[in-house]
């Protein structure tokens, strides 16, 4: 099965959505498999977004990102990574549809409520930058058949 990683950026628990938004990903159906309320410091968010690195709208991403906890979690299930990135919806305030988390809950780009990892490789080296093997704790579906 796939892996994909996912935080939730600061603006998800200063408006007490944090609930609302990881039930979309329960809800289609992923697996949690590792999960943590965390503060990053400066230098794993500048690993974190090196490529947009110099970019306009950097200093004020990576100033975002640091200004509250975060939610950071593995998620796990067939194509997990283009699956969630269909839950998350396009970058841009005005191409996420409703019905997507951007599109229904960020009214601007920079604070666009959620990172989710764009290819496997990308998640690979994400969920290496914030978690160690001993935090995953992966589980059976015995009791929901239906995944
Ligand atoms: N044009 C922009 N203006 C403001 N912020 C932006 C812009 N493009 C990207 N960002 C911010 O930088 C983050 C990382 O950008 P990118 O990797 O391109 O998007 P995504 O998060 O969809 O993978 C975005 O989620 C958004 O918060
Ligand atoms: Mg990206």
């Amino acid at each position: 099965m796939e892996q994909t990683f996912v935080m939730l950026k600061p603006g998800v628990l200063q408006r007490r959505i944090a609930g609302e938004v990881l039930g979309r990903f329960e809800r289609k159906g992923l697996k949690i498999i590792a999960l943590k309320l965390l503060r990053l410091d400066r230098k794993l968010v500048e690993a974190h977004y090196a490529e947009h690195r110099g970019r306009d709208f950097y200093e004020k991403l990576v100033e975002y990102t640091l200004s509250g906890p975060v939610i950071a979690m593995v998620l796990e299930g067939e194509d997990a990574v283009a699956v969630v990135r269909k839950l998350t919806g396009p970058t841009s305030l005005l191409e996420a549809p409703a019905g997507t988390i951007r599109g229904d809950y960020a009214a601007k780009t920079r604070l666009n409520i959620v990172h989710a990892s764009d290819s496997p490789a990308g998640a690979e080296r994400e969920i290496a930058l914030f978690f160690c093997p001993d935090e995953f704790c992966p589980w059976e579906d015995g009791n929901a058949p239906w995944f």
